[in-house]
């Protein structure tokens, strides 16, 4: 079975493999309306069930749009209205699930829920983001970086704020993609230690991101954090900011990602958001064409 579940539980020639073909996916149908076929139609007779446990206006979209572009069908779930949120075990759902459909992309909490869905379905699952990784975002960002700037091996990528699941699919990242990862955040809010040796760290974000190629950034309070957190967060991540003064100690030509939904003027200024340095919606749009490499790559079609 193959599935999708972490960048560092997919193969370098994998996930280079997922990478040539959206770009070659994306190059095919440009300029096309979004409502038309490929040519190709490798999910045709396929039925995908897409599961939310969180929000998601990105994830749900795009993996929606990008299995019906290839001829598939999809189901999108809602955890809380499935049995599955009231009290169900994931691996009774899994194992039903797998008699329905070919393929499962699941958004959850627990990264545990994800394993066990992985180990009883019969089908394969995909991670749309658990509380400790992000890999379908990095994906889309590894191929906004190289549609931009050519090979990301041995670029220089900074983190900038809380050392999140999307900082942690980054890490898993840049160990198979080959480029230097820095972060910079304050300790308390410091990546989790499995982490360890993928990155390094400098907790002064000018000397950070000086000879950056890329600078990132994500909301700083995620969806599994408690609100109650908010405040405290905020006042440990303010100086840590992308703004125009931050980028301006980043390479002249570097480029700014988040992988949004970004709280304008927290982590990020508009005038960043907006200006040239920032490829945001790239990375949006480029949702779609890596997942739906993904699928074909988990569904060998
Ligand atoms: N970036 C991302 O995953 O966005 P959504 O939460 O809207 O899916
Ligand atoms: N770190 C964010 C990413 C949202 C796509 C969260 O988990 O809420």
């Amino acid at each position: 079975m193959t599935h999708f579940l972490d960048i560092h539980t997919t193969s370098q020639p994998d996930l280079r493999q997922i990478i040539d073909s959206a770009r070659d996916m994306k190059t095919a149908r440009a300029g096309r309306p979004k409502g038309t076929r490929d040519d190709d139609q490798p999910l045709d007779g396929h039925m995908v069930a897409l599961i939310f446990e969180k929000p998601s206006t990105r994830t749900r979209v795009s993996f929606d749009v990008g299995v019906r572009q290839m001829g598939g069908q999809t189901m999108v779930l809602s955890g809380s209205d499935m049995q599955l949120g009231h009290g169900e075990t994931i691996a009774d759902t899994a194992r039903v699930l797998s008699r329905y459909v070919d393929l499962i992309m699941i958004r959850t909490f627990e990264e545990a829920t994800l394993l066990e869905m992985a180990e009883y379905a019969t089908v394969p699952v995909i991670n749309g983001l658990t509380n400790r990784t992000h890999p379908c975002q990095i994906m889309a960002d590894i191929m906004t970086f190289e549609e931009h700037r050519g090979p990301i091996r041995g670029k220089k990528v900074v983190w900038s704020g809380d050392g999140n699941n999307v900082f942690a699919s980054f890490a898993h990242a840049a160990k198979q993609f080959e480029f230097d990862l820095v972060f910079t955040g304050p300790e308390p809010l410091d990546p989790e230690r499995a982490l360890d040796g993928l990155y390094t760290t400098e907790r002064d974000p000018a000397r950070a991101v000086e000879g950056a190629d890329l600078v990132v950034t994500d909301t700083w309070v995620s969806m599994h954090d408690p609100q109650s957190a908010r405040e405290r967060r905020h006042n440990q991540l303010r100086g840590y900011q992308v703004n125009a003064d931050l980028m301006a100690q980043a390479k002249a030509d570097s480029l700014f990602m988040h992988c949004l939904p970004a709280h304008r003027d927290d982590e990020a200024t508009s005038e960043i958001m907006d200006g040239p340095h920032s490829v945001i919606f790239d990375e949006a749009e480029n949702r779609l064409h890596a997942q739906k490499a993904i699928m074909r790559w988990c569904l060998g079609v």
